[in-house]
């Protein structure tokens, strides 16, 4: 399939929205001269930061406009420049929404990837979601690399595509990675990646923990995701048990109190409860 200039992936397969650009698409869109109207002023500071390299400064340039334009047509922000991509001490990216005229906060998980001429990005919808997306191009690297980076329980279906199948495994990994935040720190072989039905996987973390994922090819490049959905909501706690003790000494503050209303209001001149509606 040709790669296109603009489109979305995996919609409506998990709590994410995430679309794959060409780099090429956002030149229509971001105007050098203008950097205010997509990046406020900390995102500024970070782009200059990365100094004149041109291919470091496209791709850091283009997952953003891709990530903003997203999160403004999907109405998650009013304007490109109130969606402020952050990112921690390990470098993993959220994105915070925060418009100053409406008082509006709000954190989001997100997750980018670059592989010229290419940037894939995507944003969790909903509280405690969290996603992890790569773009990969298809490789005989991998295929040189794998004892460095699979598990035994890796296991792809079979498809007669070895370095298919690697770039995969390690586009996959590279996916739950940014999920976790670890990025390579988490050591690659301790996830675990299984192939269920052709496009999608099975991720496995370190923990144990298992979460889905879905793979796409665009010609020779692949894409892939594994996201985490909102935990379901906890069931309301029950009311305590009041003892005896409890309920009797509740009742009497309450008459006491009803008590202390009465002459408060005998006092001003007001009736203590409100009279009866006429109407
Ligand atoms: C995350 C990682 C696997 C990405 O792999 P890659 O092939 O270099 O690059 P990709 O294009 O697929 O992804 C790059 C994006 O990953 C994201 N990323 C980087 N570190 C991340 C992390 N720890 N968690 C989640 N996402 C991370 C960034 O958003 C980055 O894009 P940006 O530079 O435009 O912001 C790799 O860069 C990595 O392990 N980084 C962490 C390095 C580290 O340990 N740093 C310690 C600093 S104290």
């Amino acid at each position: 399939m040709e790669a296109p200039l603009q489109t979305p992936v995996f919609d409506g397969e998990g709590p994410f929205r995430a679309v794959l650009w060409h780099e090429s698409a956002i030149d229509p869109l971001f105007d050098p001269a203008e950097p205010e109207r997509w990046f406020a002023p900390e995102e500024r500071a970070a782009l200059a930061a990365l100094g004149l390299n041109a291919k470091r400064r496209r791709e850091w340039l283009a997952a953003r406009v891709a990530l903003k334009s997203l999160l403004v047509a999907d109405g998650v922000a009013r304007r490109p420049a109130d969606a402020i991509v952050r990112k921690d001490a390990r470098g993993c990216p959220r994105v915070v929404v925060w418009e100053a005229d409406t008082g509006r906060y709000e954190e989001i998980a997100c997750s980018l990837s670059h592989s010229a001429p290419f940037v894939f990005c995507a944003y969790a919808r909903g509280r405690a979601a969290a996603v992890g997306v790569d773009v990969e191009p298809r490789t005989m690297r991998l295929s040189f690399l794998r004892r460095k980076f699979l598990s035994p329980e890796d296991r792809m279906l079979p498809k007669d595509d070895a370095a298919g199948d690697d770039t995969l495994i390690w586009s996959f990994k590279e996916s739950l990675s940014k999920l976790l935040g670890t990025g390579w720190g988490c050591g690659f072989p301790n996830l675990q990646c299984r192939e269920t039905d052709p496009g999608s996987c099975e991720l496995v973390d370190a923990a144990g923990v298992a979460r889905p994922g879905r793979y796409r090819w665009f010609g020779r490049w692949a894409v892939t995701a594994t996201w985490q959905s909102p935990e379901p909501p906890a069931p309301p706690a029950p009311l305590p048990e009041r003892s005896l003790f409890d309920r009797l000494t509740r009742a009497s503050r309450l008459r006491r109190l009803r008590a202390a209303r009465r002459l408060a209001a005998e006092a001003s001149g007001f009736p203590a409860t409100r009279p009866p509606d006429p109407f």
